[in-house]
């Protein structure tokens, strides 16, 4: 202890503050009906705490606003890019560093480089996007979560990992039509939650063994590092920058959304050690995104992502943002409200099937639940569970029904923190009396974004 108080606190002050707007809950009604009951049809300034992604939403640092002034905005070799391009290289080790205007155009590169109609492309969860991506390009994209991972309510350390075991099934059985491996960390389909160092050297292995490139959707790189301090044997005192340089050593590439633990708003990027894929990687970067010394992004953004990368590894940093993100986990739990168990990473994942059980899956309890919290504290959220991954067709339905309170990076105070848990115990006690909801409208594809609800 370096004071009289073990507190874990914030390890900022504010600089720069943004107004956040009350409404009333008249106005949030009115709202709501405009929006036909999809949030992500709501204007942010008629949000009061935006918990509905970490993607982009993040505060810079006053490093980060300087180094955006140095920014050289030349169309080839600016320094910029080669100052990213270090702390890239210093962090993850890669030899080619494709700079990408976010992660999911890192994937498209990556996938119409390696990826053929017919292949397989196994990885703990894929994020939506990366899905997309591979089954757009006509391949499958296999999920291979562990089996604890389905235990919602039962704590386990390391949830994120894959199931080894079906990896090096699917190895041997179809070596031939699989052209990369992949693994996400944190593992943000499966709750948020970290993959153990163990389970990525075994994942690494295996592939290796077999021929087959490893990459990592890197994303929450420096969140899972932390979880490996902590929770895995041998990581007690190791900086995390190490144990960053160590998940990474065990693989072959890399796609990352900086607009996470680059802390970023904007900017991503893609890594290999393969120069032959890199060049081809090279070639499509020019067709839509840009130069290679830029990529999809001005020069500022590349400054902000190279001095945004050390910010994420900082361990005062990581240790607030953890026991914040836990803090309302257990706030929220000790109200009854059914959890992911342990907190993950970057996000709360409220199980709203087991919280709302009058609401039947055909009336959507995410949706509800999403509805509730922002008619009742103007707290907007994401359903994950069948609006998101159903289809038109009505019996098509998720395994889960999910709500992700998502926490934006050095954004949001613990007095913040706690209005949230306020309405959530509010909303917990009122329970049965939320309603369900039907579709009203919505369209062929990714009908989250547009559907239009009515309450039941
Ligand atoms: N991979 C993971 C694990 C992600 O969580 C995301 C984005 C992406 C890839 C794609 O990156 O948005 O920069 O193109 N996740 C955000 C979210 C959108 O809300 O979880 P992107």
């Amino acid at each position: 202890m370096n004071s009289a108080s073990d507190r874990i606190i914030e390890p900022f002050r504010i600089k720069v503050v943004e107004p956040i707007r009350m409404t009333t809950f008249q106005e949030r009604e009115e709202i709501l009906k405009n929006a036909g009951y999809n949030l992500f049809q709501v204007h942010s300034d008629d949000v009061l705490i935006d918990f509905l992604t970490d993607s982009g939403t993040g505060a810079m640092s006053a490093e980060q606003w300087s180094a955006i002034m140095r920014g050289d905005e030349s169309y080839a070799g600016s320094p910029s890019y080669f100052r990213f391009e270090k702390a890239v290289r210093d962090i993850f080790g890669f030899v080619h560093v494709i700079p990408t205007h976010q992660g999911r155009a890192a994937e498209r590169i990556l996938v119409a480089t390696l990826v053929k109609p017919g292949d397989i492309i196994p990885n703990n969860t894929h994020f939506d996007t990366t899905r997309a991506n591979i089954e757009a390009a006509g391949a499958k994209a296999l999920d291979l979560p562990c089996a604890e991972s389905k235990e919602f309510s039962t704590p386990h350390p390391f949830k994120g990992n894959m199931d080894l075991e079906a990896l090096e099934k699917v190895l041997k059985e179809n070596k031939d039509q699989i052209p990369l491996a992949m693994m996400t960390v944190t593992n943000n389909g499966g709750g948020g939650q970290p993959v153990s160092m163990a389970n990525i050297r075994t994942a690494s292995n295996l592939c290796r063994a077999a021929g087959i490139p490893f990459y990592i959707d890197a994303c929450r790189f420096a969140e899972n590092a932390f979880f490996i301090r902590h929770r895995e044997e041998g990581y007690a005192e190791t900086p995390l920058i190490d144990i960053a340089r160590e998940i990474f050593s065990y693989s072959d590439g890399c796609t990352m959304s900086a607009k996470k633990d680059g802390m970023a708003n904007i900017g991503g990027f893609l890594c290999s050690n393969d120069s032959n894929v890199a060049k081809q990687e090279e070639e499509l970067l020019v067709l839509t995104e840009g130069f290679p010394t830029y990529g999809g992004l001005a020069g500022r953004d590349l400054e902000a992502i190279a001095v945004g990368l050390y910010e994420a590894l900082d361990y005062r940093y990581q240790e607030y943002r953890a026991s914040s993100t836990s803090y309302l986990g257990e706030q929220i739990t000790e109200a009854d409200v059914p959890i992911i168990l342990p907190p993950g990473g970057h996000a709360i994942y409220i199980d709203a099937k087991n919280m709302l059980p009058h609401i039947p899956q055909s009336e959507y309890p995410g949706q509800a639940l999403v509805i509730e919290l922002y008619r009742t504290g103007g707290i907007r959220s994401v359903e994950i569970g069948s609006v998101m991954f159903g289809t038109a067709d009505p019996e098509t339905y998720s395994d889960s029904e999910l709500v992700r309170l998502a926490i934006p990076r050095r954004v949001y105070t613990k007095s913040q923190v706690d209005y949230v848990v306020d309405c959530i115990q509010d909303v917990s006690k009122r329970r049965e009396e939320i309603r369900g909801v039907r579709i009203v409208e919505q369209s062929e594809r990714l009908r989250h974004f547009t559907a239009r609800f009515e309450m039941v």
